[in-house]
């Protein structure tokens, strides 16, 4: 992105370090987040640590007076979270909590039409996702709920942040279960919710990331893409009931300056526009009073009292390739737009702090058996990209009498 300068990064594994390096040489190098934290010409960063450091690198981040993009989960616990909010109006800084599929520009533009009111208002939002999630390679500690490991500490946040941008922001209760079925993994790889708003709309959200179906392979445009085909998922499943993968080598293979480093995938592969895919997200459909709105390849189908219509959403993509499919140009300008520009910040640790919460009752939830009533539920302004160019998308929605 032309607005912004990568000055330095930090990893305590010396392999990171060097890929980091060979494909960033105008960067500095640190061996440790601290010294990042100390380097004056460091205005903001991004923290991708396991999530049992994520609270830990923030606040020392934001006490170094760096504005911090975290990476979902925020945090682990509640607590956590609490004093990452504490922390950023003490130290004045911004905190971007909620690097998730949320940021789209397919469920972006959705909540357009919602908040528009053009199909009349929103009633319930549902969305199914089936990935390989539990089958790719992990380390111990992604294996350790008690550190943020299993799937719905890690997806949950993609769901639960898309069902509260389209829905408002603030829920009222859950009621969820998490499924840990196989032996080989001592974490969830299932999750299942319903969520209802204090408003009245309510949500299903679900993910099994057992990696039997792929839902990818039933669009035509997404054959698998990013994902295992199925009989390679089948060995990887087969080698982790047998004990036989080596996983840590495998993890470093996809990681900057791995055998299958994701920015030199990237340089390949990526070209702008992207289409939708559903990894790892899954298909959103919205259901309003008088009509629906689901994914399209290249934007969004509307359904309505005339029949159905394609939005085309090309034209609100950056030309900068993102292998994230446009979230983290998203939170990047977001950040941009607070920091340089004195644009409000939308996705900030109280933000974060719902969507853990919300996470968090569907694991609680399924323990107990019974609806978790939220308190810590914050809303999304209507004036979050309302200066997203969303001309097109306003004139295909047919108008009601
Ligand atoms: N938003 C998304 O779509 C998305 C996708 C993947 C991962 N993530 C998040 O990114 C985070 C990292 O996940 P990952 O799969 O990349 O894990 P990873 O293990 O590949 O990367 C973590 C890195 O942190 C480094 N590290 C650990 N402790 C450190 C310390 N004290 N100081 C400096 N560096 C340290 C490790 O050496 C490693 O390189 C997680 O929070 C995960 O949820 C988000």
């Amino acid at each position: 992105m032309p607005e912004i300068e990568l000055v330095a990064g930090a990893d305590l594994n010396p392999a990171m370090r060097e890929g980091f390096a060979a494909h960033f040489p105008q960067a500095r190098v640190y061996e440790t987040a601290a010294e990042l934290f100390r380097d004056s010409n460091v205005e903001a960063i991004w923290i991708a640590t396991p999530n049992r450091m994520h609270c830990e690198h923030a606040i020392e981040a934001m006490r170094h007076g760096k504005h911090v993009v975290v990476e979902k989960p925020m945090a682990v616990t509640l607590d956590e979270a609490d004093r990452m909010v504490e922390a950023s109006e003490k130290y004045g800084v911004t905190l971007l909590a909620g690097h998730t599929r949320s940021l789209s520009i397919w469920n972006r533009a959705m909540r357009r039409i919602a908040v528009s009111g053009k199909i009349g208002g929103l009633r319930a939002i549902h969305i199914w996702s089936y990935t390989d999630w539990i089958l790719r390679p992990r380390t111990p500690d992604e294996l350790d709920p008690a550190q943020g490991g299993g799937i719905v500490f890690r997806q949950g946040p993609h769901q639960i942040d898309t069902v509260r941008l389209l829905g408002g922001g603030k829920l009222r209760s859950v009621r969820g279960t998490a499924g840990r079925w196989t032996e080989s993994r001592p974490v969830p790889g299932y999750f299942t919710a319903y969520l209802e708003f204090e408003d009245g709309p309510v949500a299903t959200v679900m993910h099994n990331g057992y990696g039997y179906f792929a839902m990818s392979s039933i669009f035509p445009w997404a054959h698998e893409e990013r994902e295992h085909d199925e009989q390679e998922r089948a060995e990887m499943r087969r080698g982790l009931e047998l004990g036989q993968r080596k996983e840590l080598a495998e993890k470093e293979d996809f990681r900057v300056g791995g055998r299958r480093d994701p920015i030199v995938a990237a340089k390949n592969t990526q070209a702008t526009p992207y289409p939708w895919i559903p990894v790892d997200l899954g298909p959103v459909e919205m259901a309003c009073e008088r009509g629906l709105v689901r994914p399209a390849q290249w934007g969004l189908t509307v359904y309505d009292d005339d029949g159905h219509r394609e939005l085309d959403l090309r034209h609100l993509q950056r030309p900068e390739p993102d292998p994230s499919g446009g979230l983290t140009i998203a939170i990047l300008e977001e950040m941009y737009g607070a920091v340089v520009l004195g644009k409000p910040a939308f996705h900030t640790a109280a933000w974060g702090r719902a969507t853990l919460e919300a996470l968090l009752a569907v694991m609680q939830s399924g323990r107990e058996r019974r609806e978790i009533e939220l308190t810590r539920q914050v809303a999304m302004p209507d004036e979050y990209d309302a200066d997203m160019r969303v001309d097109e998308v306003d004139s295909h929605v047919a108008v009601r009498p």
